[in-house]
């Protein structure tokens, strides 16, 4: 089996995975979001701090297996340098102690690796990627072959939702609780302006339409419990209205059978209802993830170490390096 480690962000994770089958035979994950929420965002020093408690927790209930473990895999870019590195320094300890070989993954593909969690992968296949730190449309050929798409100009989709929520009180991270709100409200009181609607280019944007909203608090003499649940779902919906405006025109002359839908923000319903409805439109199949395994994992980062695995990707201890910015890794169209 593979031992995996995730920690860029704010989720300590581990998980082992066996390479026969992908099975996953133990995973856990503690958050901290209790911990970051006051402060309206993840602080990246108290972050590394609490992973540096919490990794070495879960990891003693995974020593029954150290016997069987045959190769560690951890993820080292993109994310929080300070956070990576607690990661990957157990990572090459481990490696060391139990003399097995070191994987590198890469979080953005551990994402799409979500959807293969004990099941076979489907590609080729194209992925929208909502985390709080990306939004990517992309055309997945194979574990090393990605094309992007399109990317954000600036704030990403679920970031978006955490600095609204910010700007309305709501305790971090905002995005399922702006959801909850947008269900008891209406999302057509206040008429957002749909990013970059004239634009031609294929690209998402969202620091504009956060303005917009802050604008709109700004203008409320007194916010109360329905005009907060009218603005969420207003804004919910203008922000999926923009991802789907942008994916119909980059399908309009490009065919597509498979589409996933991968990332932290990929749990929101609203937005799998509208996926589902643009998958329908072009008779293709929508992958998700299971709900636990939509935001940040080791079970994602085990199932795509497999992969590497079974290519040899192994990496020495001196090669393994975290990146805190992956934007190369994707090529361009
Ligand atoms: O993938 P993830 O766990 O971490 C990153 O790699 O960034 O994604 C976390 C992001 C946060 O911005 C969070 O607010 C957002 O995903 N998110 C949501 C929902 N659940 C999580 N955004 C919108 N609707 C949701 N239901
Ligand atoms: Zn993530």
């Amino acid at each position: 089996m593979i031992l995996s480690i995730e920690s860029s962000c704010d989720d300590s994770s581990i998980a082992l995975t066996r390479i026969s089958d992908s099975k996953l035979l133990f995973h856990k994950k503690i958050s901290q979001d209790a911990e970051h929420a006051v402060y309206g965002g993840v602080v990246p020093e108290l972050a590394a701090r609490l992973h540096a408690v919490t990794l070495p927790k879960i990891l003693e209930e995974t020593q029954p297996y150290f016997s069987q473990i045959k190769a560690i895999a951890v993820t080292h870019e993109p994310g929080l340098s300070v956070t990576l590195v607690e990661g990957v320094t157990m990572a090459k300890a481990l490696s060391i102690a139990l003399g097995v070989p070191l994987l590198g993954i890469n979080h953005l593909k551990g994402h799409i690796y979500s959807l293969f969690i004990e099941t076979q992968t489907h590609f080729p296949m194209d992925v929208l990627l909502v985390s709080g730190g990306h939004t990517q449309l992309l055309h997945v050929k194979s574990l090393e072959h990605i094309e992007l798409l399109a990317t954000t100009m600036d704030d990403s989709f679920g970031e978006s939702f955490d600095k609204v929520g910010k700007m309305l009180g709501l305790p971090y991270p905002a995005g399922p609780i702006i959801e909850q709100h947008a269900k008891k409200g209406d999302a057509k009181r206040f008429d957002f302006t749909i990013p970059l609607r004239g634009s031609r280019e294929l690209a998402f944007s969202y620091s504009g339409l956060k303005n917009q909203v802050r604008l709109c608090i700004e203008a409320q003499e007194f916010l109360d419990e329905q005009t907060l649940c009218d603005i969420c779902a207003s804004f919910q919906r203008v922000a999926v209205a923009h991802l789907m405006q942008k994916i119909k025109k980059a399908y309009k002359e490009r065919s597509v059978e498979r589409f996933g839908v991968v990332g932290g923000a990929s749990a929101n319903l609203y937005l799998r209802g509208e996926l589902e409805a643009f998958c329908a439109s072009k008779k293709a199949t929508l992958h998700l993830a299971k709900m636990e395994f939509c935001s940040d994992n080791a079970a994602m980062i085990g199932r795509c170490a497999v992969e590497c695995f079974e290519k040899g990707h192994f990496v020495s201890l001196e090669a393994l390096k975290i990146s805190p910015s992956s934007k190369e890794m994707f090529a361009t169209q």
